[in-house]
């Protein structure tokens, strides 16, 4: 683990715009994502945190079919509603890309095109699996089987989303055609593999080895499991019409696999971000003190730890990633959230019903993130979380500091008299919390953390329960003024420490509160 790196690169993984965003993606990546990029910011950290939107790969062009229209006008639909869903969420990125922008099509080809002039790649014709009806080879999405590994009969051609497998479509059981539903046939086409069994040894030492300790134990089992079952060469190009031309003679017709240029996609999107800003993108992914951190959901791990990975060091100018804080799923009412069978809620849908409130459901996904294990969304958890804890505990306190801010002072802040045990006592109280929150977040403990906001708050709520200025304020003016000073110096505090998790409250409390900031 790189302690006090110089720079940091933080990126959330790039959602595929076949659809909306919904409120799994924000518990898993999004969310805790911005709560450490906001949290790094707040500590004046040179921190870079990028996205964009993964527009390659079978899932769009499946879309595109589906809903009888191009690959590009999904693409461009689905960029529009997600860059403002996270625009409206208040995540807080440094640039939003997307992967058919020129500049990640040339920066994906470059990174093929080097591994392929150091003989990288390992070229070879194979039999793959081909729809004689449709006239075309099945992989990824379009092709569904029986997992070989845990017996699932709907896995992909590239994975099981059940047992979190990596595959290739050949050694699905009982493979069927999604396009057609028939049987496919084999059919000799050349690809090129990345010989994942030669970094073995690499993988082995970095992260069995170097990561046993940091990374969460959810991600660095699912790792040691494909390390120790032995690795194999894997395809990165494709029969597809929809992608990123492979660049190398002989390849006409053939795209980048979509979980090649994927990752690259964090590149591209640096390198825009630099174009944008003046600066120069190459610290922030070839500085040795430049500390990586890749959040995703755990169907991603395999790419994100193993296969970007293996790229990187083929490559051999870049960083690998420090952590890949990988969380489990969300699930909605008991039920897995699936964009296809439409079982979400829909960030847009619902803004529509709690204008205004991002906060809450930011406040509500957090306390209740499948951070360890999947979790489950529920109305009544939402509701409960709102009154319970954020009006109740938080609300309450700030609206009572308030008002009696406003009624004894006129909304200024009083000047304190000699502080008693008590006060002093809960001023070291506070003081505790800063240190307290950020080791928790430094190790992706954001539940843990946001819980740390919650004592804070109600370590005020208790300070003026036991102090009662409203009792006293009828015989001791002055003691109210130092009460009044201690309980403002609790509501200053939850301000800051507030803003990387609930990011619209604080800056409604600096307004409130008449803190100023420095946006
Ligand atoms: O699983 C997904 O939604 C992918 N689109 C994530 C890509 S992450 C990165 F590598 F680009
Ligand atoms: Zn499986």
């Amino acid at each position: 683990m790189l302690q006090n790196p110089k720079r940091y690169t933080i990126t959330a993984a790039l959602p595929y715009t076949n659809g909306p965003i919904h409120i799994g993606h924000l518990a898993g990546v999004y969310v805790p994502s911005d709560i450490y990029s906001r949290y790094l910011r707040l500590q004046g950290r040179d921190v870079l945190f990028v996205c964009g939107s993964d527009e390659h790969g079978v899932a769009i062009s499946m879309k595109a079919k589906k809903e009888g229209v191009t690959p590009q006008e999904i693409i461009d639909k689905y960029d529009g509603i997600i860059r403002k869903s996270f625009s409206d969420f208040g995540i807080s990125f440094d640039n939003y890309s997307r992967t058919s922008a020129k500049i990640h099509h040339d920066t994906a080809s470059e990174f093929f095109r080097t591994l392929y002039d150091k003989g990288d790649f390992i070229e070879e014709v194979t039999e793959q699996l081909y729809d004689a009806k449709a006239d075309q080879f099945l992989a990824d999405r379009f092709v569904v089987g029986t997992c070989p590994k845990c017996g699932n009969e709907e896995a992909y051609g590239d994975q099981c989303e059940k047992c979190g497998s990596t595959l290739n479509a050949t050694d699905l059981i009982n493979p069927k055609s999604t396009i057609t539903g028939e049987t496919p046939i084999m059919k000799k086409t050349k690809h090129w593999f990345l010989p994942l069994d030669r970094y073995e040894d690499f993988l082995k030492e970095w992260i069995l080895v170097g990561h046993k300790n940091d990374w969460k134990p959810n991600v660095y089992g699912q790792v040691k499991s494909w390390i120790d079952g032995g690795l194999e060469p894997r395809a990165v190009t494709r029969d597809l019409d929809w992608g990123i031309d492979v660049p190398v003679e002989g390849a006409e017709g053939k795209k980048l696999y979509v979980w090649f240029d994927a990752p690259i996609g964090y590149i591209s999107s640096t390198k825009e971000w630099a174009l944008r800003e003046g600066k120069d993108w190459e610290p922030y992914w070839k500085d040795q003190d430049t500390k990586l951190v890749h959040f995703i959901g755990k169907d991603n791990i395999v790419f994100h730890c193993i296969i970007f990975p293996v790229m990187l060091k083929a490559e051999g100018s870049y960083i690998l990633p420090d952590n890949v804080p990988a969380n489990e799923f969300l699930n909605l009412e008991g039920n897995k959230l699936s964009t296809s069978k439409n079982w979400a809620v829909w960030l847009h849908e619902y803004l529509e019903d709690f204008p205004n409130q991002q906060d809450v459901l930011r406040y509500a996904l957090t306390s209740n993130a499948p951070e360890t294990k999947d979790n489950d969304f529920t109305w009544k958890d939402f509701q409960a979380r709102n009154n319970n804890e954020l009006v109740a505990i938080f609300g309450n306190f700030i609206n009572r500091v308030v008002v009696l801010t406003n009624k004894y002072y006129t909304g200024i802040v009083p000047s304190p008299n000699e502080l008693s045990e008590v006060d002093e006592a809960t001023l070291t109280e506070l003081k505790a919390y800063p240190a307290v929150i950020s080791s928790s977040l430094e190790r992706y403990r954001f539940r843990e953390a946001l819980g740390e906001l919650m004592n804070a708050a109600r370590l005020g709520n208790k300070y003026l329960a036991d102090e009662e200025p409203w009792k006293v304020i009828k015989t001791d003016p002055e003691r109210v003024q130092t009460q009044m000073y201690v309980a403002l110096q609790i509501a200053a505090a939850l301000r800051i420490l507030c803003e990387p998790f609930l990011p619209f409250t604080a800056a409604k409390l600096s307004r409130i509160l008449v803190i100023p900031t420095k946006e």
